[in-house]
C-alpha cells in the first residue's frame, strides 16, 4: 500500500489585491505545490484578495487593524486567528502591516514574505520609485523568511528584471509583480516538499547550506521557470 502524501497546510495574509494569494492557490489545485490554502486573513475589510478566496471556497478571516489601540493588541489577535489554522506554513502576500516579535518569533522558520526589491537594497515602501531614482539598471522581488528586522531576514530567491529607460513606477511593478507569480509559488513548492528549511538563521536547500541568497543563481532558475511556462500562468486572472 503507498504511503499518502502529506499535503502542507498553507495559511495567507493579505492586505490588498491578492494577485500572489492567487498564483499559489492556482498552484496548489494544479498540484505544483503539494499544499492547501487553508486560510486567507485580511487586516482590510473588502479587499479583492478575500473574493479571490471566496471564489475558491477558502474561510477568510478580516481582522481590521483600524479597530485595535495598539501593535500588540492586532497582533495578539492575528496569533489567536493565525493558530486556529494550524498552519505548516504562513505566506506574507501583499501583507502591509509590520508584525510584532511576540508574532513573528513562533513562526520563525514557517513564515515568508515577498518584497519587491533586491534586499537588502529598498527595504520598506516606495521600491520601484526609488530603484528608477537611482537611475538602477536592475531591480526585482525577494522571497525571504520573515525575522523581526523589517524585510530582514534570509533571503531565499530573487527574481530580477531590467529597467528601461522608459519605465515608469507601474510600468515596472506591473514587470516586477509577474515575476513574483513565478517565483513565490516556486518558494512555497520547495517548502511544501521539505526541501528549504531554515536552521540557525540560514538558508539550507535539498540539505545543502546555502552561502548566500540564491540571487547569483536565481537568473537562471528564473529563465528556466519563464521558459517551462506552458501558458498555464494567466495573467489577466491575478491582476
Ligand atoms: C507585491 O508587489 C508584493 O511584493 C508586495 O505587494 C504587492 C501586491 O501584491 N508586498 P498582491 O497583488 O496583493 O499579491
Amino acid at each position: 500500500m503507498s504511503t499518502p502524501t502529506l499535503r502542507k497546510r498553507i495559511l495567507v495574509l493579505v492586505s490588498g489585491s491578492g494577485s500572489n494569494l492567487q498564483a499559489i492557490i492556482d498552484k496548489c489545485e494544479s498540484n505544483y505545490i503539494s499544499g492547501d490554502v487553508v486560510g486567507v486573513i485580511s487586516n482590510v475589510p473588502n479587499v479583492y484578495a478575500l473574493e479571490r478566496a471566496r471564489r475558491h471556497n477558502i474561510p477568510s478571516v478580516v481582522i481590521d487593524h483600524k479597530k485595535f489601540e495598539n501593535r500588540e493588541s492586532f497582533d495578539e489577535a492575528l496569533a489567536r486567528s493565525a493558530h486556529s489554522f494550524s498552519a505548516d506554513l504562513i505566506v506574507l502576500a501583499g501583507f502591509m502591516r509590520i508584525l510584532g516579535e511576540s508574532f513573528v518569533t513562533p513562526y520563525y522558520g514557517k513564515m515568508i514574505n515577498i518584497h519587491p526589491s533586491l534586499l537588502p537594497k529598498y527595504p520598506g515602501l516606495h521600491t520601484h520609485k526609488k530603484a528608477i531614482q537611482n537611475k538602477d539598471s536592475v531591480h526585482g522581488a525577494s522571497v525571504h523568511f520573515v525575522s523581526t528586522e523589517l524585510d530582514g531576514g534570509p533571503v531565499v530567491i530573487q527574481s530580477i528584471v531590467e529597467i528601461n529607460a522608459n519605465d515608469s513606477i507601474d510600468t515596472l511593478q506591473s514587470k516586477v509583480v509577474r515575476t513574483e507569480w513565478q517565483i513565490y509559488p516556486l518558494v512555497v513548492m520547495w517548502f511544501c516538499q521539505g526541501a528549504l528549511r531554515l536552521q540557525q538563521d540560514h538558508v539550507w536547500f535539498d540539505n545543502a547550506l546555502v552561502e548566500k541568497s540564491l540571487e547569483s543563481i536565481c537568473l537562471t532558475d528564473y529563465q528556466m521557470i519563464i521558459n517551462n511556462n506552458n501558458g498555464t500562468q494567466n495573467d489577466e486572472d491575478n491582476q
